[in-house]
């Protein structure tokens, strides 16, 4: 299966967890792979993994996103899809009565102004070329709620949600899809991390999920590599649920 053949992909935070997972889904569908993060020896490591290229970059700076797709762009000729996915937890309480205006302004800075960064940058290539799609990050508590204080992380989700769909409307009739995706829990070094702070969180949250297990990194890139491909060519402006059930509980 080739969907992805010779398509350019930029992915942000592709050195763990669900950008990993979708670095390798898009390798082995065709796609010349950029893999984009902070952490350079993961970065690094995906990319010769996937036999793409590697772009150190914070996504919080405008021009480090600049020059990640402009070498994208260099490289390889095209931006064809922008995985915008790059993304950090809540800090340690996060309820709206605790979490103080430094840790809910990083939250907004690595989590939704990224996105907003990222979209701006990659439209321009996708104008030009008459297509593109590009799959935003969300999480499932974007649609929910979550009833672990975690305010600071939910509205970064819903404000990835909500410029998703307006960006999606917006840039329909330049063949640009915009979705957001909304994974439930993911078993990753990020769910890993909140877990190992407050371990009976895990099994909160597990008993809220019908198919009743997480989710496993793969199986989050087959629904990005869906919403990346031409399968999807009808979808526009989503929120793509990718999570067990758990909104529909
Ligand atoms: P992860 O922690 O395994 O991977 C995140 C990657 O992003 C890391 O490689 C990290 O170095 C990179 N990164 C962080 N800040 C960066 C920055 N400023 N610039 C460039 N790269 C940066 O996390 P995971 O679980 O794979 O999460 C990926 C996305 O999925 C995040 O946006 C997260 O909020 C979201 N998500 C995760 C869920 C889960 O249960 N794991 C559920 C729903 C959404």
């Amino acid at each position: 299966m080739q969907r992805l053949q010779d398509r350019v992909a930029v992915i942000t935070g592709a050195g763990s967890g669900i950008g990993l997972a979708t670095a390798r889904r898009f390798a082995e569908e065709g796609a010349k792979v950029v893999c984009v993060d902070l952490d350079e020896p993961t970065g690094a490591k995906a990319a010769d993994e996937v036999g793409g290229l590697f772009v150190r970059a914070d996504v919080t700076n405008e021009d480090d996103v600049v020059a990640m797709y402009r070498t994208a762009f260099d490289t390889y000729g095209s931006v064809d899809i922008a995985f915008n996915n790059a993304g950090i937890s809540p800090p340690d309480d996060d309820s709206i009565l605790e979490t103080g205006i430094e840790a809910w302004r990083r939250v907004q800075e690595v989590n939704l102004t990224s996105v907003y960064l990222c979209c701006k940058h990659a439209i321009p290539y996708m104008q030009r070329q008459g297509k593109g799609s590009i799959i935003n990050t969300a999480s499932f508590v974007a649609v929910m709620g979550s009833a672990t204080s975690q305010i600071s992380y939910t509205a970064s989700k819903g404000g990835v949600l909500a410029m998703s769909r307006e960006l999606g409307v917006q840039f329909a009739r330049e063949g640009i899809r915009v979705n957001a995706l909304c994974p439930g829990p993911v078993n990753t070094p990020l769910l890993q991390e909140l877990f190992a702070k407050d371990p009976e969180r895990a099994q909160r949250r597990l008993v809220h999920i019908p198919l009743g297990r997480f989710a496993e990194a793969g199986e989050i890139a087959a629904a990005v590599a869906f919403l990346a491909s031409d399968d999807a060519s009808f979808i526009t402006g989503s929120e793509f649920l990718v999570d067990g059930g758990i909104s529909g509980a």
